[in-house]
């Protein structure tokens, strides 16, 4: 079965220049890329796209980061999409993330982590179409 998750390349990744590196782990790895564009978000998108976290004490430094400037958002398509692609990213911190993964390559920090992954096909599908109208998607 083939399904699909969604990605942003944060705004750290942005500005260290690694949109290329990390792209290029992605497809080495079997995902196709069925849309993709280099956006910024708005303080409101951001706290309407990580809502879920509005209680944690990190919300105003997540949304700080997440805005403050382009990122990459994706929507990759590949067979068990969502765990493959947490896998390949690794953990949420990068001094816990296995050796040769996104995060632990190129992730300064917990806060920092270089790259967003969908945790469910259900958010995958809520997430890319946050970012994504539907004639941007192949
Ligand atoms: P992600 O799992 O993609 O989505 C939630 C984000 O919140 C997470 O990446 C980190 O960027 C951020 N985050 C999670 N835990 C912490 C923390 N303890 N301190 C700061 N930021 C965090």
């Amino acid at each position: 079965r083939t399904d699909r998750t969604f990605t942003m390349l944060k705004p750290d990744s942005v500005e260290k220049g690694h949109i290329g590196a990390i792209l290029e782990k992605i497809t080495a790895a079997g995902f196709k890329i069925s849309a993709m564009k280099l956006t910024q978000m708005t303080t409101a998108d951001a706290k309407e796209f990580y809502a879920i976290h509005k209680e944690r004490p990190f919300f105003g430094e997540l949304v700080e980061y997440m805005t403050r400037g382009p990122i990459v958002a994706a929507i990759l398509e590949k067979e068990n999409a969502v765990e493959d692609f947490r896998t390949l990213i690794g953990a949420t911190n990068p001094a816990d993330a296995a050796e040769g993964t996104i995060r632990k390559l190129y992730a300064a920090s917990i806060g920092e982590n270089a790259v967003h992954g969908s945790d469910s096909d259900e958010n995958a599908a809520i997430e890319g179409a946050f970012h994504f109208a539907g004639r941007e998607i192949f």
